[in-house]
């Protein structure tokens, strides 16, 4: 399966896929591609030779048209299945149309608590006493999709959002692997009585 990364930020995620299913079991990152020029991300993936591109909003004459042009890369480049590995832009319906049940995204909470991009410091503010990650497919909502994993992690004390982020982060660096990796085997399905639910057989 070839697969695709968009990312905005460090990239950390787009480094655990690199160092756990790149080159492995038939899965192979064949393009990360960034809104941002200055995203540690390209730079990982360029260690890796993986090939890399920017988006930048401003070069495009709207969102629709920038999306049409990372789909058409993607296109290109043979992509699959579309990981969204803190990439911090709202997708086109016209972009998710084209992959359809193709795109993933990693969220630092359990779903459907706390979307959105400040997930961990509102856990923290509301006092939760469990954490956790999840990867779920993307629809047009945030942070709405049909679940895929989840793992949770006590930390009945949290009162830092930081220090919450640190303890997620190795959850984060195992789920979105094994989720691609059972993407990649076929494992990955949808009750047809609810598509909302996605059953995983291991
Ligand atoms: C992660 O916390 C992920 O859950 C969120 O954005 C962050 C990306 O981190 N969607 P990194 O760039 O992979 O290090």
């Amino acid at each position: 399966m070839r697969i695709a990364l968009l990312a905005s930020g460090t990239g950390t995620n787009l480094q655990a896929l690199l160092d756990e299913v790149h080159g492995r079991d038939g899965i192979t990152i064949v393009a990360v591609a960034s809104n941002r020029s200055d995203a540690t991300a390209l730079q990982r993936a360029a260690a890796a030779g993986v090939a890399t591109a920017v988006f930048r909003r401003e070069e495009h004459s709207d969102r629709d048209a920038r999306d049409r042009a990372i789909a058409d890369w993607l296109d290109e480049r043979g992509a699959e299945l579309i990981v969204l590995a803190g990439y911090m832009q709202i997708l086109s319906a016209e972009f998710l149309a084209r992959f359809p049940n193709r795109v993933i995204n990693v969220h630092p909470a359990l779903l459907p608590a706390f979307p959105g991009i400040h997930a961990v410091e509102q856990a923290v503010e509301y006092g939760v006493k469990v954490f956790g990650v999840t990867v779920h497919f993307v629809d047009g909502g945030v942070d709405t999709g049909p679940v895929i994993l989840q793992r949770a992690v006590e930390l009945p004390g949290a009162r830092d959002a930081e220090q919450v982020l640190e303890r997620l982060r190795p959850l984060e660096h195992a789920l979105l692997p094994e989720a691609v990796r059972l993407i990649a085997q076929g494992a990955v399905s949808f009750d047809p009585s609810n598509p909302r639910r996605v059953i995983v057989e291991r």
